[in-house]
């Protein structure tokens, strides 16, 4: 696959460098030296990719999108729990927009096609002299064959949309374009949650959450104000964190 190049797209400053441990990392070293919000980070490799949960993120060279971005959101504190879901409705959107596939969202923010996933989120909160950033960082698989996959139920886009219909490049430009409208949206006071629910697939499915020290097993049956997963179980509703689950899974 063709090399991705370093631009800049509005007032997004898009490096690309060969090869990171972990653009998360690497974004949040910056901001600690000084770098501030606009930089977009991406790799054509990770060595140390960080999933969710302490998992990791694999993917083989120039196989992935593999980006983050660095966001220092000048909104309460209490709202910053959208952050991630509305990445991944700017995740799901792109993916929409540069290929021809139906990308949707398992909750909190898994961007799913046909069920299977094809990529993840992972926000990393910064503090360095009394500055809080956001570090927004984004995988989502491309040009994996079924074999480079390390997890099961995992797809990219030349499994699903045929090998090479998507290039990465109209990818990161649809992701950056989504993200920063997304994010300037909410950063107004606008509400994501419509938008989330019309993309997240999650509610009206039966679901088991593992949380620390056990499970909830119930009907999710909404997403409420804070971004919480709503499950009705057998002794009444519960509202799930996105910071408290280890994973949702069909029961
Ligand atoms: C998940 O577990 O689903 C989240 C995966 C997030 C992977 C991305 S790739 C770019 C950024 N850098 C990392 O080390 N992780 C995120």
């Amino acid at each position: 696959p063709p090399a991705l190049e370093s631009r800049d797209l509005g007032r997004w400053r898009i490096e690309v460098v060969e090869e990171s441990g972990s653009t998360n990392a690497d974004v949040a070293e910056r901001f600690r030296s000084g770098d501030r919000e606009g930089l977009v980070l991406v790799a054509e490799h990770q060595t140390a990719g960080r999933g969710r949960l302490g998992r990791e993120w694999v993917s083989p060279p120039r196989a992935s999108l593999t980006v983050s971005f660095l966001l220092e959101p000048d909104v309460p504190a209490e709202r910053w729990t959208w952050l991630p879901l509305l990445t991944g409705v700017a995740a799901a959107r792109a993916v929409r927009r540069s290929a021809d596939v139906a990308a949707d969202l398992k909750w909190p923010n898994d961007v799913l096609v046909a069920g299977a996933k094809l990529g993840g989120i992972l926000l990393e909160r910064v503090e360095q002299d009394g500055r809080a950033a956001a570090v927004v960082g984004i995988g989502l698989n491309v040009h994996q064959a079924q074999d480079d996959l390390p997890v099961p139920g995992a797809t990219s886009l030349d499994l699903v949309a045929g090998p090479g219909a998507v290039d990465r490049a109209s990818l990161l430009t649809a992701l950056v374009e989504e993200l920063s409208a997304a994010y300037d949206e909410w950063r107004g006071g606008e509400d994501p949650r419509a938008a989330y629910l019309g993309l997240c697939v999650t509610p009206g499915h039966q679901v088991t959450v593992s949380v620390p020290g056990g499970e909830v097993v119930g009907e999710a049956t909404d997403v409420d104000a804070q971004g919480r997963l709503v499950v009705l179980t057998e002794q009444g509703e519960q509202a799930l964190g996105a910071g408290d689950v280890v994973h949702v899974r069909p029961r």
